[in-house]
């Protein structure tokens, strides 16, 4: 059992860095089954077994000249289904195996569950507009950082405002109901062509990645200074007409991809900075908190 449960939980591992995401839910299907499949081979085997041994004792009794002939009067009422049972709880190794069983199980069970804890996989929301990233992203190839250039340079991604959005829909699709829905957003007049603040109620995207507030997560930390793509988390956003939580975001998995992923060193101006703090220390330079990044705003801030 354990070595089934180490393959697969080792298995992602030749993957590298790349393919975390898919393969960290927690132990799969395949090991539940496994844990199954040996447990019924296990019970076979020792039901086997035991009338092997029956017959090489009754054998040896034979041997001996010893054969009992109660023991075809006995024997009947043990096709009585219950007398099996009762026979079957006797046997002290069986009933220690059933026993061991059901504490593998119940804490394989605990752990998974445990394991998952906030897991909000898959989640989709309805999205007050339908806004596709599958046409913006995908087919027309808008670069991520056009909208959400927050996660190159700070801890949030952060969504648009409309009024990026406008840069385009000011002319584009003009007619359509749902681009109709980000002019009343902004109480823009499609006639006129003016804005009046007055009418404008902003609006409310539903949130789908959402850490609990004691968990720390910075993009740009990821993704400008580890150079890791948005969909090695996020998956093939520029596939979906509307975007799920791709990756499982629970302690397990941030903890996974940092066992597995290098860091770049090489070329990397964080990393330099850090170096050259380092060889201020050994000249015995003065070295301050701002050097090392204290006056970065997401240093301090969430
Ligand atoms: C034209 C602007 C635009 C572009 C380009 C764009 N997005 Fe978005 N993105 C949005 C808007 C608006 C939302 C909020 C509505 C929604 O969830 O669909 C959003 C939502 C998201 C979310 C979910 C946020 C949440 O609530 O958790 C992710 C993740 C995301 N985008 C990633 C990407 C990635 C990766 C790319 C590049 C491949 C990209 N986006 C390109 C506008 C954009
Ligand atoms: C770079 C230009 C550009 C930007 C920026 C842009 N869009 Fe679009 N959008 C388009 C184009 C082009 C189409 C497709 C027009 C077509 O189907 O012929 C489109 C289509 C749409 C549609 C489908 C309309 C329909 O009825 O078919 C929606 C909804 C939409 N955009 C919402 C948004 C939102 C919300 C934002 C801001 C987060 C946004 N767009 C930003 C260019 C843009
Ligand atoms: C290392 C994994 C990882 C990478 C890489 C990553 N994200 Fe995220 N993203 C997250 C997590 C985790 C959250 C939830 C953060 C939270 O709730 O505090 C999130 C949240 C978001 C949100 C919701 C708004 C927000 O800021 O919380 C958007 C939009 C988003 N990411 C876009 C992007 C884009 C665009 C990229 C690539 C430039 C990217 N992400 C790269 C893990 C990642
Ligand atoms: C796809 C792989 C990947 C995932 C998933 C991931 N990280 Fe990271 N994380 C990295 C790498 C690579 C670094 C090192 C970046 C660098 O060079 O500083 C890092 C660094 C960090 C750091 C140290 C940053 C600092 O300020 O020194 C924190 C904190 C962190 N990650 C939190 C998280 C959390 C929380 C999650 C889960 C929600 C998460 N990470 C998920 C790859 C990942
Ligand atoms: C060394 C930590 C640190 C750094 C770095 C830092 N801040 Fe702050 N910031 C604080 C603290 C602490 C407060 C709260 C001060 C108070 O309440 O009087 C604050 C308050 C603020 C406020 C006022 C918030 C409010 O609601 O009153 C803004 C805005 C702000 N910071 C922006 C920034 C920006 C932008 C940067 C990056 C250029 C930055 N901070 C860098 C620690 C920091």
């Amino acid at each position: 059992v354990r070595e089934a449960h180490k393959a697969e939980t080792e298995k992602p591992k030749d993957g590298g860095g790349d393919k975390t995401a898919a393969a960290e839910t927690g132990p799969s299907d395949l090991v539940v089954w496994g844990l199954i499949g040996v447990v019924v081979i296990a019970f076979i085997v020792i039901l086997v077994l035991n009338k092997v041994i029956a017959t090489l004792e009754r054998l040896l009794l034979k041997n001996k000249g010893l054969v009992l002939e109660e023991e075809e009067v006995e024997e009947k009422p043990a096709v009585d289904r219950l007398a099996t049972l009762k026979k079957l709880a006797k046997n002290k190794k069986l009933v220690f195996f059933v026993v061991l069983c059901f504490v593998i199980g119940s804490g394989s069970w605990t752990w998974v569950t445990m394991w998952n804890t906030h897991m909000n996989q898959g989640y989709q929301p309805v999205q007050p507009i339908k806004y596709s990233h599958e046409l913006h992203a995908g087919v027309m190839k808008i670069d991520c950082q056009y909208c959400h250039s927050g996660a190159y340079k700070s801890k949030n991604a952060s969504i648009p405002s409309l009024n990026v959005c406008m840069n385009c829909h000011k002319v584009v699709k003009t007619e359509s109901p749902e681009i109709h829905k980000i002019y009343d957003a902004l109480g823009y007049d499609v006639d006129k062509g003016t804005y009046d603040s007055t009418k404008a109620k902003p609006i409310q995207w539903v949130r789908i990645h959402n850490l609990p507030d004691f968990a720390y997560f910075n993009h740009s930390q990821h993704v400008t200074v580890g150079g890791i793509k948005c969909q090695q988390c996020h998956g093939p956003i520029e596939t979906m007409p509307e975007v799920f939580q791709y990756s499982p975001l629970t302690m397990k998995w941030c903890i996974q991809c940092h066992k597995r992923t290098q860091v770049n060193g090489k070329d990397n101006a964080y990393y330099d900075s850090i170096l050259a703090a380092h060889n201020k220390f050994k000249k015995g330079e003065k070295v301050t908190a701002a050097v090392l990044g204290g006056l970065e705003c997401a240093k301090c801030h969430y």
